[in-house]
Parts: C-alpha cells; sequence; structure tokens
C-alpha cells in the first residue's frame, strides 16, 4: 500500500538527538507519519508514548543486524510504500579501540546496508540525511595513501567498505598501532564516522533520481543530558534543541551548494578533507539563524 501522506523515520529515535528529531519533526511536518526507529521494543515504545500521538510509531530496528534492517524497509514497504525523510541517526560512540569492528558495524556498515534497503522507497522529494559528526575529518587522516583511496573520485561503495572492514581486521589484529600503520586516528567513533561521510558522498554522487538528496550532518557537540561526563569542559556545546534544529535543518536540504551527498554542520556546507573548516567548532563558532519554518 502506498500512504498518501508523508512518512519520515528517525533511527535511534528512542533518546537524545533522534528523540529530539523525531519530536521536531512531528510538530513541523503534521501531515506526516513519523516512524520511531529502535532496537529496543521498550524504549521506543516508551518513547512513541512520550511523543503523545498517533501520527508517531515504533518501529524496530537494529542496524547491528542487517536481518533488522531488512525487515525494517520491508515493513515500510508494506505498510506505508514511501519514505520522504528518513534520518539515520543511530549511532555508537566507542571511543576504546576494542570498539572499533563495533563502532564500524554500526556507524558505517548498518548505514550501508539501511540505504541500499530502502532505496526503493525513495523518490523525488525524498531526503536521506545521515547524522555524522566533524570528529570524522578526512584531512586529519595521518595516512595520505589512506587519504587519498577514500577522496578519489572513482571509489565506490564496495570499494571504502573493503576498507572500513580493514580498518576493523587491522584494530582487532594490532589495536592502535596497527591501526595508525593503516593511516587512521585510531579512534574508532572518528574512523567509523570518516566512513559515513564518506559513504553519504558516493550516494549522492551516484544518485541518478533527481530530487532525492543525500546529506550527511553534524548536530554539534550536543549536551544530550546522557553525555554531560563525556562532554564536560570542552569548547562549543550546544542545547539539545540546537543540535536537534540543524539535523532537521538538514531534512529540508534541496539543491543548495548543488552538491549531492555533502557534509553540512552549523546551516553551511563543510567540506570534511579541510582541516580549517573542519576546526570550526573548536572555535565555538555561533550557529547562525537556521530555518526551521
Ligand atoms: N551528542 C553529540 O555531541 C554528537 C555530536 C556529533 C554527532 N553525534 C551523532 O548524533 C547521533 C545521536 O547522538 P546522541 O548524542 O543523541 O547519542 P545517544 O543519546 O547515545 O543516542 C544514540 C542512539 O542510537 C541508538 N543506537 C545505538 N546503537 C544502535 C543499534 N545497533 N541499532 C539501533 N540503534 C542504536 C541508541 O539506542 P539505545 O538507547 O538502544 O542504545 C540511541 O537511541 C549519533 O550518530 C552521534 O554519533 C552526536
Amino acid at each position: 500500500m502506498t500512504s498518501t501522506s508523508r512518512v519520515m523515520a528517525v533511527t535511534g529515535a528512542n533518546k537524545g538527538i533522534g528523540f529530539e528529531v523525531a519530536r521536531r519533526l512531528l510538530v513541523d511536518n503534521p501531515d506526516a507519519t513519523v516512524l520511531v526507529a529502535a532496537r529496543s521494543e521498550e524504549r521506543g515504545k516508551a518513547a512513541v508514548q512520550k511523543l503523545d500521538t498517533p501520527r508517531a510509531r515504533f518501529i524496530s530496528l537494529d542496524m547491528a543486524d542487517a536481518a533488522s534492517i531488512t525487515a525494517f524497509a520491508a515493513r515500510v514497504a508494506a505498510d506505508y510504500g514511501r519514505l520522504d525523510v528518513l534520518v539515520a541517526n543511530a549511532g555508537m560512540l566507542g571511543m576504546d579501540v576494542a570498539d572499533t569492528r563495533a563502532s564500524i558495524a554500526v556507524n558505517y556498515t548498518g548505514n550501508v546496508r539501511l540505504a541500499r534497503a530502502v532505496a526503493p522507497l525513495l523518490a523525488p522529494g525524498s531526503r536521506f540525511v545521515f547524522v555524522s559528526s566533524r570528529l570524522g575529518s578526512l584531512a586529519a587522516l595521518p595516512g595520505a595513501a589512506l587519504r587519498a583511496t577514500l577522496t578519489a573520485p572513482d571509489l565506490t561503495v564496495d570499494a571504502l567498505s573493503r576498507v572500513m572492514d580493514a580498518a576493523a581486521d587491522a584494530a582487532d589484529a594490532g589495536g592502535a598501532p596497527a591501526l595508525a600503520a593503516a593511516g587512521w586516528d585510531p579512534n574508532p567513533y572518528a574512523v567509523s564516522k570518516v566512513g559515513l561521510t564518506t559513504l553519504v558522498r558516493l550516494l549522492g554522487r551516484d544518485e541518478d533520481r533527481p530530487g532525492v538528496w543525500y546529506h550527511a550532518v553534524c548536530p554539534g557537540l550536543t549536551d544530550t543530558g546522557g553525555n554531560a561526563d563525556a562532554i564536560a569542559g570542552l569548547p562549543g556545546i550546544v542545547p539539545l534543541a540546537q543540535g536537534a534544529d540543524g539535523v532537521v535543518w538538514a531534512t529540508r536540504l534541496g539543491a543548495e551548494g548543488g552538491v549531492n551527498g555533502a557534509f553540512w554542520a552549523e546551516g553551511r556546507r563543510v567540506d570534511y578533507a579541510d582541516q580549517a573548516d573542519m576546526d570550526g567548532w573548536k572555535a565555538n563558532v555561533p550557529a547562525p539563524e537556521l530555518v526551521t519554518a
């Protein structure tokens, strides 16, 4: 069946930025159904209850489980037949090198699978927004050969996935020194987000349906309430509403900048291969007025 009203989905929507994005999408789009995707039925249904509208619906999705991603797409296809906005927000903040494989699985591989699974549901007007991070800076990668591989104009998603798999293998086999030897900054979160932002570049480059847009966005260092200890003392912390605002804003971005697959932060396009541009948040750049109407 094809729904006549718009359908939007947010992954990892049971808390943090994802929950606030789902709440904002419901407020800003009174015609839309918003699917609250979560790996835990209990936490997902609790979030839906908090959103307190029949337009919010729980849907199961574990980004670390290929079968769950396939089932998610099949369920959206069967129940709605369309997907107008997908915010791929679910993410794992792995900071220990032992977390590298799991971080890549959730933050990178899960999103490759999700993009492939939902591609048939996207139509002109659809926006697929991936929540990435300024920490995933291509310019900060120590390895020149790795940088060249990842910036190659003809890089394919399969080739990128092989690079990410090799990073997971290196971390498992030799920890941080092996990752560094392969050219990475051995921070698993950064490794996975470099992969994600690069994936978005390739999805945008390869999309041949006019009006289907892929964006990567950094919400900024966002105080979600649950990460107070992790971010205490860091510069440029923004409140939850502002972090979510930047993500919601990206769901309305179309041809701005003329590039499909770009990386956005603080309401502007940022070059993730240019460290000066990526360092902007460290200077605590005030967020510009975002268009939220
Ligand atoms: N907060 C920041 O400063 C900041 C800055 C830059 C980028 N980001 C990005 O913004 C996104 C949201 O961050 P947040 O701060 O709101 O994080 P958060 O509060 O930790 O929320 C993360 C969400 O992802 C879900 N998740 C984790 N692993 C999953 C899996 N395998 N399958 C499905 N869902 C999974 C979590 O579900 P459970 O509750 O079940 O664990 C939770 O709903 C992430 O992608 C993060 O990398 C955040």
